[in-house]
């Protein structure tokens, strides 16, 4: 999808740091209870420090659909800002600070091939038995379309039960887009590889047999997080290597060779709980974005911990760095204007059915 942010006025890009935190904070002063920032963990601290929540992507739509604030400014990607305008009244007013900000994985699977898909399944077994799962990181159309043929979106927070449940409503799930978060939760819930199938959408029937297709348990979308599929085994070695006592931490998002290795795995909220809870004197390594892992590090370090990334190399969002003070500045001094700008707006009749998605899964946990 063409998403266009427009360059920033020069009295944003030109100002220092230290005005535009001024500029912010007297914004943030002028909108009180009426703005709402949420950031997601892997904004980069100079966005972090003004957000009033932060979350993972499940419990930042959480916050959103409980919010009655009138200005949402959303510091996270575009499929997270999407699902809190689905979630809250039409009086309430969603902002991406940068058009820009999408997700690479989200990109993976659009409607028109996840239609596709479904008629060709249709062909070769009985679809009324399939359960359609997308998880979070979607386009809105994705998540209609899981609403109207009923399934659910899940989040890595959630995946399990929401698999759970699908198991309880058809013999098969459709699970896109991340093929990493489907195979990891269905072995955690005791599945193995043959009763997966990774679905091609670029081949006829995902380049499976008509068989695979009817036997499986799992049709899982060929997607996957860049950032994420970038840590190998071969780091989990070398961080048992250079620290005999670390403990391995990692996002669902990472391939199964990963995961296995791993002794803990879950969502960035998780991330951080599993590090909040490790007793002092502790080592740690983390599997996941890089701002989330080095902010980490600087507050576990207060408490005698050793936080470092599993990738030595430094694996950010590209989409998610997008998000800085310069543009956070610049949606609020416009609000302060009486602008709205970059205002995500999910079209009506995509809304209704991606909404029944979202709330089957925030009553599912
Ligand atoms: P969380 O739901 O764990 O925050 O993950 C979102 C995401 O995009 C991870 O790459
Ligand atoms: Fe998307 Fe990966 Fe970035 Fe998460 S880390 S927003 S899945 S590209």
């Amino acid at each position: 999808m063409l998403r266009l942010q427009g360059p920033l006025p020069a009295g944003y890009t030109d100002a220092s740091p230290d005005a535009l935190a001024d500029r912010i904070r007297a914004a943030k002063a002028h909108l009180g209870d009426s703005l709402l920032i949420l950031g997601h963990h892997y904004q980069r601290d100079e966005v972090m420090v003004w957000a009033d929540a932060r979350g993972d992507s499940y419990g930042l739509a959480r916050i959103a659909s409980a919010s009655e604030a009138r200005w949402i400014v959303f510091c996270g990607v575009h499929f997270m800002a999407e699902s809190a305008d689905i979630l809250t009244i039409p009086d309430q007013v969603v902002m991406l600070p940068d058009l820009n900000a999408g997700c690479s994985m989200a990109d993976m699977a659009d409607l028109e091939s996840v239609e596709e898909a479904w008629d060709e399944i249709a062909r070769v077994t009985d679809i009324d038995r399939v359960v359609p799962i997308t998880y979070m990181n979607s386009s809105a159309a994705l998540k209609a379309f899981v609403g109207e043929k009923g399934g659910a979106v899940c989040t890595s927070t959630n995946a399990r039960a929401v698999l759970d449940w699908a198991l309880d409503r058809g013999d098969k799930v459709l699970f896109f887009p991340d093929q990493h978060l489907g195979r990891n939760t269905g072995y955690a819930m005791g599945f193995t590889e043959a009763d997966m199938r990774v679905w091609n959408p670029r081949l006829e029937l995902g380049g499976l047999e008509e068989v695979d297709v009817k036997k499986s348990t799992f049709l899982l979308w060929k997607g996957h997080c860049s950032v994420h599929q970038r840590f190998r085994p071969q780091h989990v070695e070398e961080a048992r290597r250079d620290h005999p006592r670390v403990t391995v931490v990692v996002h669902p998002e990472c391939a199964r060779d990963v995961v296995e290795m791993a002794d803990q795995v879950g969502s960035t909220d998780f991330i951080i709980k599993a590090v909040e809870a490790a007793p002092a004197g502790s080592t740690i390594a983390v599997g996941t974005e890089i701002h989330l892992v080095q902010r980490l590090a600087a507050e576990a370090a207060k408490d005698n911990k050793t936080v470092f990334s599993l990738d030595p190399l430094i694996c950010p969002c590209s989409t998610m760095f997008r998000i800085d003070a310069a543009h956070l500045c610049w949606v609020l001094e416009e609000l302060v204007a009486g602008r709205v700008v970059n205002q995500i707006s999910v079209p009506d009749e995509t809304a209704k059915w991606a909404r029944v998605a979202l709330e089957r899964m925030l009553a599912i946990v």
